[in-house]
Order: C-alpha cells, then structure tokens, then sequence
C-alpha cells in the first residue's frame, strides 16, 4: 500500500486576494491557493483561464509585460522565512533564482550545453570560475540528463532532442538552487516516452522542492499530483485531493470542464 501523507503540510506559498490584469483588463480575479513543500500540485484548465499568468505572479515575471498589474498578497517561505513579494524590496534576480520557473518551450541560449548552465551561475551567482564544472555536473545528474550528455557538453545545446533540451532548462533552473519550481506545461511538445521522463525527474525532485506544474493532460495530473487546482476563467473553480483526481467520476466532471 502506497505510505500515507502527511496531511495538511504547512505550505510553503500563501496566495491571497490575487488580481491581475494587462492594460486594464482583468485576467486573475480574487485568486486565493496555497502550496505545501514536496508536492506537486498541478494547474488544469482551459486555454485563456490564466494558468500561465499565475504562475508569473509568483516570481513578478508578469511585471516584464508593460501594462500589467498585480493587487493581493504573494507569501513565500524562502530560506525559513516568509517573505511578502509584493510588498518587500526583494531583489528580483533573488527573488526568480529562488522561485525558478521552466517555461512550455525550451528557451536555451545558443551556446554550448555546458555554457547554458556556466552562465548563469557566473552571471546570477558570481560562482568563480573553478567551482562551476563540480555545479554543472550536479545539476545535470539532478536533472536526469548527466549520461546522457557527460561526452559533449561542449555540443551547441539546440543539438539535444526537445525531451533533453526541456530537461537542460530544468537543470539550469536546478543549478540556481531554488526551493519553488514553476513549471509551465513541461512536456507540451514530447512524445509520450520523453514525457514520462520528464515526469519521472519531477517526481523524483519533488521530495526536494515545491512544485506547481500547469498541465493540458488530464492522465498526466493523476500520474503527477498530489493535488490539482481547476482554473475556470482567472479563478481556481475547484481543489482536488490526488484521492479525488483517481475517481472515475471526478474524471468525467473534469474532462466536461477542460476539454
Ligand atoms: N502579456 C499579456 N498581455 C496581455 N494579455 C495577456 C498577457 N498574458 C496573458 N494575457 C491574457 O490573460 C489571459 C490568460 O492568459 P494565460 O496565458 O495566463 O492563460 P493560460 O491558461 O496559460 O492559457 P494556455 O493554456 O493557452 O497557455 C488571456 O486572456 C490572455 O490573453
Ligand atoms: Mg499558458
């Protein structure tokens, strides 16, 4: 039998009273969740119903867009200490290392694999050039990618299959040492077998990490969640147990509401 959970994990992000909106208009209204360490809560929900701005929201990304607003309260337990993103000075680049979000599409700089994950920390972390190799190998290895690539690492990174280059942005993300991972869509463009590998090392991470997923894939949810969050038009409609997404019933419910 499968160990039973701890209930009621002290979460690890507090959402409360989320408002966003682009250019005046209202994508995110009222948006109240939270999420506790080593689970990964996945996202569903329609195209358009804000899955993606949401999980902007939590590391200030949708401020990159001119013309967006944010109202309401971001909690985060960063280092043992909840911090109030909106409301505190917290440097971004701190703020996004700590929170490191893996977009749906690989965005890989065109450099070598090995230069993908050195700059970064070069650049993020002012890590000094002699410790960077042990870094890039960790990262790799946590990442699930490490034998894969260990005999070119100095190959043009668009080199890698597109399940290989979504687990480099994942090791990038790894490298910076982050305790919240955004992951948005990961496996979108895979075929089935390179999708169970990414969902393979983010189960195997989430022991690790607090992990918000956004997925289209309803089997994917049942093979990932712990718990799944329904967004109907930017808000959560419904929260269900990971008991809840097995039930044959709750299936055909959710696939009326997403599909
Ligand atoms: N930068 C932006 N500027 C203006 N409107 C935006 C911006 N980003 C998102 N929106 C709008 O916010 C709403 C929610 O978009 P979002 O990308 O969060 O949806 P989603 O649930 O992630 O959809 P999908 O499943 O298609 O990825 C949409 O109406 C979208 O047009
Ligand atoms: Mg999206």
């Amino acid at each position: 039998m499968e160990a039973k959970r701890p209930v009621d994990l002290e979460p690890s992000v507090r959402v409360e009273h989320l408002h966003v909106s682009f250019g005046g208009r209202e994508v995110l209204h009222d948006l109240s969740a939270q999420f506790a360490p080593g689970e990964i809560t996945v996202i569903l929900g329609r195209s358009g119903s804000g899955k993606s701005t949401f999980l902007r929201a939590l590391n200030r990304l949708n401020e990159c867009f001119p013309g967006s607003a944010t109202r309401g309260s971001v909690r985060l337990k960063l280092q043992g200490q909840w911090r109030d993103i909106y409301r505190e000075a917290l440097p971004l680049t701190e703020l996004r290392r700590r929170v490191g979000m893996v977009m749906q599409t690989p965005h890989l700089l065109p450099v070598s694999i090995a230069a993908n994950l050195a700059l970064p920390l070069k650049l993020v972390l002012g890590l000094p050039r002699r410790e960077i190799p042990a870094r890039v190998a960790g990262a790799l290895k946590e990442a699930h990618l490490w034998e894969e690539v260990a005999d070119r690492l100095d190959a043009p990174a668009h080199t890698l299959s597109g399940g290989q280059q979504q687990r480099l942005c994942l090791a990038r993300v790894l490298a910076l040492e982050p305790e919240i991972l955004l992951v948005d869509e990961p496996t979108a463009s895979l075929d089935f077998r390179a999708s169970l590998k990414v969902e393979e090392l983010l189960l195997s991470l989430k022991e690790r990490y607090t992990i918000i997923a956004v997925s289209h894939s309803l089997s994917q949810a049942r093979r990932l969640a712990d718990a799944a969050l329904i967004f109907r038009d930017g808000s959560v409609a419904e929260r269900l147990s990971r008991e809840d997404l097995q039930a044959p019933d709750t299936l055909q419910a959710l696939l009326e509401e997403i599909f």
